[in-house]
């Protein structure tokens, strides 16, 4: 049988639901609930890795890398939120590069996109699911870091 879990792991990892795992994955809770308004987002450090956390008009968390591929800039937090037809999405406040909140996958260059991972809403905190084996990951000097994709 397989668990919700298993399946989130298969996406977040991209393997078969039932491939052996590296690891566990585990909840982190990143900030209270009320903190993050509709149509807002804010930048969590978790487990070393800078994840933007983002909240849609009609309720819905998502959590993605918070790093913008095209720039290398940590500012993905600071997108504008919205939709683009049935799909809630950020626009980075540096190119304006529209990101599919769900999936990461960046709309105007399919190409291209980031690190998504699961969000929800616990006793009053939002958590974000985070791989546990986390990659080595190189920062230089100016704190630009270039995301590793989940193995
Ligand atoms: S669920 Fe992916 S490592 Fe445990």
């Amino acid at each position: 049988m397989t668990t919700d879990l298993e399946a989130l792991h298969s996406v977040l990892h991209n393997v078969a639901p039932n491939a052996p795992s590296a690891g566990h994955n585990q909840w982190h809770a990143v900030c209270e609930d009320e903190r993050l308004a509709p149509e807002r987002g804010v930048a969590a450090l978790v487990d070393g890795q800078q994840i933007a956390v983002f909240r849609t008009y009609g309720g819905d968390v998502y959590a993605l890398s918070n790093r913008d591929p095209f720039s290398g800039a940590y500012v993905l937090s600071r997108g504008i939120i919205g939709t683009r037809g049935d799909i809630p999405t950020v626009a980075s406040p540096m190119h304006k590069e529209v990101f599919d909140l769900r999936t990461g996958e960046c709309l105007d260059n399919p190409v291209i996109g980031v690190q998504a991972f699961g969000a929800r809403v616990r006793e009053g905190r939002i958590e974000v699911l985070v791989p546990g084996t986390t990659p080595p990951r190189q920062v230089d000097a100016t704190g630009r870091g270039s995301d590793v994709a989940v193995s």
